[in-house]
């Protein structure tokens, strides 16, 4: 059985034109949130699951050094075009579970900034503290992950991905592992994405 967690998964809702979450442009509540005072002016940035790559291409515009992962096929030939166009873009083709600031294959370094937008709720809601802890490992410690929770909301009857989430489930699975910085609404959702707000989370400070 195909689920979210193989490559082939995503492939297929690609190649069925399925990807409802390809806006063909950068999150207008991305580009609204880079002129936010909270929104952090350079810094290198890691972007998991960047699918096409829009926002991905948003940061690099902006100036910051960027590696956009993905691990399907369509998505890894789009990162890789954009990594050809822009200097400041590496892709990675990698299941992002995987990813290792020690190995140079995987990622190799870590980050001042990790910014997610519908893939901590593409993934199997399982895998959830997984994805924090590939966050944890990858982020310097001063540094600050931006998740676009997509949609957050407690009554959803949505069958996943994207699956919902809450702010209860958040506050369980974040405790001693982030601390929340900031919540900000987003006021310019694109159309059917449910509530949606970014958390800005840190690594907890001595
Ligand atoms: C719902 S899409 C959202 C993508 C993007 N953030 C956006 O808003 O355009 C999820 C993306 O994450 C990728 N993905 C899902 N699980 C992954 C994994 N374990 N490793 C790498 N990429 C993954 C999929 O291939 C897909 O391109």
């Amino acid at each position: 059985m195909l689920t979210q967690n193989l490559p082939d998964f995503w492939e297929s809702l690609y190649s069925k034109g399925k990807d409802y979450w390809n806006a063909g442009k950068a999150t207008p509540a991305l580009l609204d949130f880079f002129e936010n005072p909270s929104c952090p002016k350079s810094g290198s940035v890691l972007v998991p699951g960047a699918a096409y790559g829009y926002d991905a291409e948003a940061w690099a515009k902006r100036g910051h050094d960027v590696l956009a992962v993905d691990f399907c096929p369509t998505s890894v030939d789009a990162l890789d075009k954009l990594s050809r166009t822009y200097k400041n873009i590496r892709s990675l083709d990698l299941d992002l579970f995987n990813l290792s600031p020690k190995d140079p294959k995987k990622g190799g370094e870590t980050f001042d900034i990790i910014y997610d937008y519908g893939t901590f709720n593409a993934i199997h809601p399982g895998r959830r503290d997984e994805y924090f802890e590939m966050c944890y490992r990858m982020m310097k410690d001063e540094g600050l992950l931006i998740i676009l929770m997509s949609p957050l909301s407690n009554d959803s009857t949505m069958k996943g991905p994207p699956h919902a989430t809450s702010e209860g489930e958040l506050m369980a699975r974040l405790d001693g592992i982030f601390d929340i910085v900031e919540r900000i609404p987003v006021t310019n959702s694109l159309p059917g994405k449910g509530k949606e707000e970014f958390w800005l989370l840190k690594k907890p400070q001595e």
